[in-house]
């Protein structure tokens, strides 16, 4: 049986990469390797959209928010992290880690933070906070954060702005200079189409400022060692070469398409898949004014056995959505719209959903989601 992954990472990769992949290695501190690098390097630039300088890790996405609390920050200083699920409470379990305090804005499951919370902490509190760690798309609840309303509000004060961009990067909007993002983190599995991997991490000069007086430890994941071999076209360890050389054809591939039309047409997606799923009467977990166009989180309808929806369009249809994690696991579910996840595939895992929702006892009228989505994606 194939299997179509609507997940929010890993998700497709592309024919032409998988080629690549499987290409002979090459040595990596060779002209060849170097130029590429290079290549992927300023690609990367243009798909963050900085100048800033942008390091690639041999890691998951988590490493590279573990860089951004490592380098930023020392012992018993002071940050405000945002959670409004799982990946914003991952910030505050890393400042945790590294013994950073933190001033929690906890957010209701499905809503976004107001940027006036995260004002009126700054403003009472006089520049006390180093940094605040946010995310762009909190894939868990399936709601995106107004991330240029906080960078306008950080970005002539001394407290750096650091952003979980790992699903959310190359599939909507983020303007990391414009924005004034100082830092924003980013993984290869979600919406640069190739396989778990590679981090990303983008640093801006005032990052660099506070980054020269942290005292935490950090060895690997150390961004003054990776500067000084970026700057040289290097990286300070073995880099994961094969996914560096497939990195470069996948921002290409980005880059051709361009991102204007890229957060179209996921928007688009998007928007399919929202609406053929109320369509039939399920409703959406994020509220109106916060729906991430990267992911939509479903609830799971009343009298239906949400870990069985999932399992059963897995096992006997091949269609991978995600469970809901944590406390939200059974009660919602999510479809991935982000990285190489094409039209057809929300077609077929809409036509599987009906399926396996009818199965289940759920009662709405057959046919409609994909009528719905057709009409929208055509
Ligand atoms: C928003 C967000 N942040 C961080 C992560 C963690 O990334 P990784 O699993 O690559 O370490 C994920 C992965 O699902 C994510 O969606």
């Amino acid at each position: 049986m194939k299997n179509y992954l609507l997940t929010p990472g890993p998700t497709p990769i592309p024919p032409k990469i998988l080629e690549i992949l499987a290409e002979p290695i090459i040595h990596h501190r060779t002209p060849q390797f170097r130029k590429i690098l290079k290549e992927a390097t300023e690609d990367l630039k243009y798909t963050f959209q900085t100048k800033s300088d942008v390091f690639i890790f041999s890691s998951s996405g988590t490493g590279a928010m573990e860089a951004a609390v490592a380098n930023l920050l020392s012992p018993n200083d002071t940050v405000i992290t945002i959670e409004a699920g799982k990946f914003g409470e991952r910030w505050t379990e890393i400042c945790k880690a590294y013994k950073i305090n933190t001033e929690v804005i906890k957010v209701e499951g499905g809503r976004s933070v107001e940027p006036e919370m995260i004002e009126s902490k700054i403003k009472a509190q006089d520049s006390k906070f180093k940094a605040v760690f946010t995310t762009l798309c909190e894939t868990s609840t399936g709601t995106t954060h107004n991330i240029k309303a906080i960078g306008e509000l950080l970005k002539d004060t001394d407290t750096v702005l650091v952003t979980d961009a790992v699903s959310g990067l190359g599939v909507i909007p983020l303007e990391t200079d414009n924005w004034s993002c100082d830092v924003v983190v980013a993984g290869s599995q979600k919406g640069l189409m190739l396989p778990p991997g590679l981090s990303f991490i983008s640093v801006s000069q005032k990052a660099w400022n506070l980054i020269k007086d942290s005292k935490s430890p950090k060895y690997y994941f150390d961004l003054s060692k990776a500067k000084k071999a970026s700057d040289k076209t290097d990286t300070p360890f073995t880099p994961a070469i094969s996914l560096v050389i497939a990195l470069r054809e996948s921002l290409k591939m980005i880059r051709e398409e361009g991102l204007e039309k890229r957060f179209e047409r996921y928007k688009k997606m998007a928007e399919a898949v929202k609406r053929a799923v109320t369509s039939i009467g399920l409703e959406l977990f994020a509220e109106k004014n916060c729906q991430s166009d990267a992911i939509t989180a479903i609830k799971v309808p009343e009298n239906i056995d949400g870990e069985k929806l999932v399992k059963t369009m897995r096992e006997k249809y091949g269609i991978w959505v995600a469970e809901g994690q944590a406390e939200l696991k059974g009660k919602i579910f999510r479809i991935a719209h982000m990285g190489y996840i094409r039209e057809k595939d929300i077609i077929r895992c809409l036509s599987v959903l009906e399926k396996v929702l009818h199965s289940l006892g759920y009662k709405f009228k057959r046919g409609e989601t994909i009528k719905v989505a057709r009409a929208i994606l055509k």
